[in-house]
């Protein structure tokens, strides 16, 4: 983990501090320090880490030293810095929380938050029946050690057959389950990426792969999405690729997150063409494969167009299924598989058998819950999407032909502020530049649909009375925030 962050690095974090709402009536110093305090809130800026000297951070910024001085006396006075003469000062929270080994903390329980920070739903009915079935699966297994560092062959045997019917034949030795497709992207990054090595990855994208990326210190490249049109710049995607030879690109072609777009057949195959040119192991990031909405067709995987075992896909069951379920997986080749499951060894070993029987019955139920699911998220979509164009006409949206999330434009970048601003009013967000690098997506805004319409219109009219009140409201009391998932 960073242990000392560079003035530098935290101006790039801090981006459009001095442009944000309510500023007018802040002077400089409160504005830096509420927005030392948003970055610790939302992770970008860990806890335990040292920040630049006084001095260091004015000249990264542009700005006095006595202002920077200021700022750090706020942020000591309201409990988010602590120093120690001499040596320096180190981020952390009011209130003694604790300070995890990844930088996050754990958030207090607070029921009556309308949470958008997770772009997941909720277990559907199938769950407890498939969990009954599923214990009394089990004996089966009982006189055995337990240990199946690739997984039970019931459900590799089920995973491989829905590739195959998606058009990409697979055998269940090329598949590995794992605990969730964060996992999966772990294990094949420890696999495949040598330290400091070069990735591509989208901009913006989901943040968790990144965190993985950085416990990597992978050297990270990024293809910026179009909002508009067909998201990937084919000319200048395969024109990236050619010209950094990343060792690994790492892409979400199915209702990317955050974005939402869907990558056309004719780029899957160039793409595979010219990872196969370049050297490049494509990870493929499957997440949303089958939350297809509108009568979406999505075109066939990206493994179909594989012949030189470039591409490794990764999925799981959080999305259509449920998130507490912990059940991933990665498609590899056959050694491939082998290397992974000597390098889980290091890590976890095996997933628990009575998770993998219980995904085995929910895979087998696979039809009625995919399309239930499917209803739902027209259905919740269309709410969220009625209720932003009723309160908040100048935002801008692409309806997303599928997934769980809307990308939205803001009317200014005012991401951050915002997602503080509606903490205090219950509910949590995911500001955009979470899905960037350089704190550059302060205009955008991820929305997932996945909560029940009436919550979702509930959450946007909280959303749209901070966002019109944000240049009266008093001066915000802080709140602790949570991860993002
Ligand atoms: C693109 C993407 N990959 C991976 C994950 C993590 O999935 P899991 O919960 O299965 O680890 C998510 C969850 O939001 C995601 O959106």
């Amino acid at each position: 983990m960073t242990s000392l962050v560079r003035g530098p690095q935290l101006a790039r974090l801090l981006g459009q501090w001095h442009a944000l709402p309510g500023r007018r009536r802040n002077p400089d110093y409160r504005a830096l320090a509420d927005a030392v305090r948003g970055l610790l809130a939302d992770g970008r800026l860990p806890l335990g880490v040292r920040l630049p000297a006084e001095r260091e951070l004015a000249e990264a910024l542009g700005i006095s030293r006595t202002t920077v001085s200021a700022a750090y006396r706020e942020l000591r006075d309201s409990g988010h810095l602590h120093s120690r003469r001499g040596a320096g000062s180190w981020t952390r929270l009011p209130g003694g929380h604790r300070v995890a080994s990844s930088g996050l903390w754990t958030p207090q329980d607070q029921l009556d938050m309308i949470d958008l920070g997770y772009a997941s739903m909720a277990a559907p009915a199938e769950l407890l029946p498939a969990a009954h079935a599923a214990a009394e699966d089990l004996p089966r297994y009982l006189g055995g050690a337990g240990y199946h560092p690739i997984g039970i062959v019931e459900l590799r045997e089920a995973v491989a057959q829905w590739y195959t019917a998606r058009g990409v034949a697979t055998s269940p030795e090329q598949i590995m389950v794992t605990n969730g497709t964060q996992h999966a992207f772990d294990l094949v990054v420890r696999l495949l990426l040598p330290p400091g090595g070069s990735v591509l990855v989208e901009s913006p994208t989901y943040h968790n792969a990144l965190a993985a990326l950085a416990a990597r210190r992978a050297r990270i490249a990024t293809h910026g999405l179009l909002i508009e049109g067909p998201g990937w710049d084919a000319e200048l995607l395969l024109g990236s690729l050619r010209q950094i030879r990343p060792r690994l690109a790492y892409l979400i072609p199915e209702f990317q997150n955050p974005s939402g777009h869907l990558m056309s057949a004719p780029l899957r195959e160039q793409l595979v063409a010219t990872a196969h040119a370049t050297g490049t192991d494509l990870v493929i990031d499957e997440s949303f494969v089958e939350l297809a909405l509108d009568g979406t067709v999505v075109p066939p995987p990206v493994a179909a167009f594989d012949r030189h075992s470039r591409v490794i896909s990764i999925g799981g069951m959080s999305k259509p299924y449920w998130g507490g379920l912990r059940i991933g997986w990665i498609r590899a080749s056959a050694p491939q598989v082998q290397r992974l499951a000597a390098a889980r060894v290091g890590v976890d070993m095996a997933s628990p058998v009575l998770d993998q029987l219980l995904a085995v019955h929910l895979l087998a139920d696979a039809d009625t819950i995919v399309a239930a699911r499917r209803a739902q998220l027209t259905i919740q979509r269309d709410a969220l999407l009625a209720a932003l164009a009723e309160l908040l006409p100048e935002w801008r949206v692409r309806v997303p032909s599928g997934g769980v999330i809307l990308w939205v434009e803001l009317d200014g970048p005012i991401s951050s502020a915002l997602a503080r601003a509606a903490e205090e009013v219950g509910v949590r967000l995911a500001p955009g530049p979470r899905f960037g690098l350089d704190g550059t997506l302060e205009r955008f805004l991820r929305l997932p649909f996945t909560l029940a319409p009436d919550d979702l219109v509930d959450a946007v009219r909280r959303i749209a009375a901070v966002r019109y009140g944000l240049d009266h409201a008093p001066r915000p009391q802080w709140m602790d925030s949570a991860v993002i998932a």
